[in-house]
């Protein structure tokens, strides 16, 4: 059994093919317990893919991804879900169940968890009430902005109140004032609980005003990690260039 110094994610030597191409290769990195690390890079890169393989989503053609000391990769089904129940998922777009409602996405992961009803109830207010949806619970996806949807699929990962929470552009489309109660939210869950989050996003500032560590990843590999600081501090011209989104520099866009 893993102590409580062990780190909640240890990944090492992670190798990822998609549609016959190498997304992630040899990717290792660590994340402590209460630590929030950032993954940044271009779009396309492969965070998404690195997210669905730490949830056993995707299964890598090499590396090994430890959830608080367990293994993922190969895990049968029964085990895998024992492990998810200690990580919360926020997706990239939402992906809410649509023909429930707003109320019975959120509780979806509680019932699994065997909760009663009544505590279900409160949890659900509870979660709502944060991401700012109180009173929502009745309504269904489809009667929800992309915004309200986001931020139901934030209270649906952070309701069983797990270790881990992975959150795929957890902001991007939210108003300003959203996004940073959003990002309040991540640091409020480290600080008051302890819980580790890893969070993808192209909002490097944001991102550097709260982070413990950041990872850039580029061309499949790790290219930096480290806290914001000495990312800021980094002559590498990839890095350099994401970092001041400059048009200029070694990294390619096709226009048109
Ligand atoms: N299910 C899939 N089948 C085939 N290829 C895939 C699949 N999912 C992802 N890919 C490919 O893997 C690569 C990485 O995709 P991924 O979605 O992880 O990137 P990303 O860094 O999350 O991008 P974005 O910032 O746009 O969300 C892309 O080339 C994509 O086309
Ligand atoms: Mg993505």
């Amino acid at each position: 059994m893993a102590g409580e110094s062990s780190p909640i994610l240890e990944v090492s030597g992670l190798t990822c093919t998609m549609g016959g191409k190498v997304v992630l290769e040899d990717i290792s990195f660590c994340v402590s317990r209460g630590e929030i690390f950032g993954v940044m890079g271009v779009s396309g890169v492969g965070k998404s893919t690195l997210l669905r393989n730490i949830m056993g989503l995707v299964r890598p053609d090499a590396g090994e991804i430890r959830v608080g000391g367990t293994n993922v990769v190969g895990l049968p089904e029964k085990q895998l879900n024992a492990v998810r129940a200690r990580m919360g998922m926020c997706f990239q777009y939402a992906a809410l169940f649509d023909s429930m409602s707003v109320y019975d996405n959120v509780a979806f992961g509680l019932r699994r968890l065997g909760l009663a009803e009544a505590e279900i109830a409160q949890r659900v207010d509870h979660y709502l009430d944060i991401v700012g949806l109180s009173g929502t619970g009745h309504l269904m996806p489809s009667d929800l902005s992309g915004g309200m949807r986001k931020r139901v699929g934030i209270a649906r990962a952070l309701a069983p109140e797990p270790e881990l929470v992975l959150y795929d552009e957890p902001t991007s489309g939210l108003d300003p004032i959203l996004a940073a109660t959003i990002d309040a939210l991540i640091v409020k869950l480290r600080d008051q609980f302890g819980v580790a989050s890893v969070v993808v996003t192209h909002d490097v500032d944001h991102l550097f005003g709260y982070a413990d560590r950041a990872m850039m990843l580029h061309e499949g590999k790790a290219l930096a990690c480290g806290p914001p600081e000495e990312l800021r501090r980094s002559e590498d011209p990839v890095l350099r260039q994401f970092i001041t989104g400059s048009v200029e520099g070694p990294i390619q866009v096709d226009t048109l």
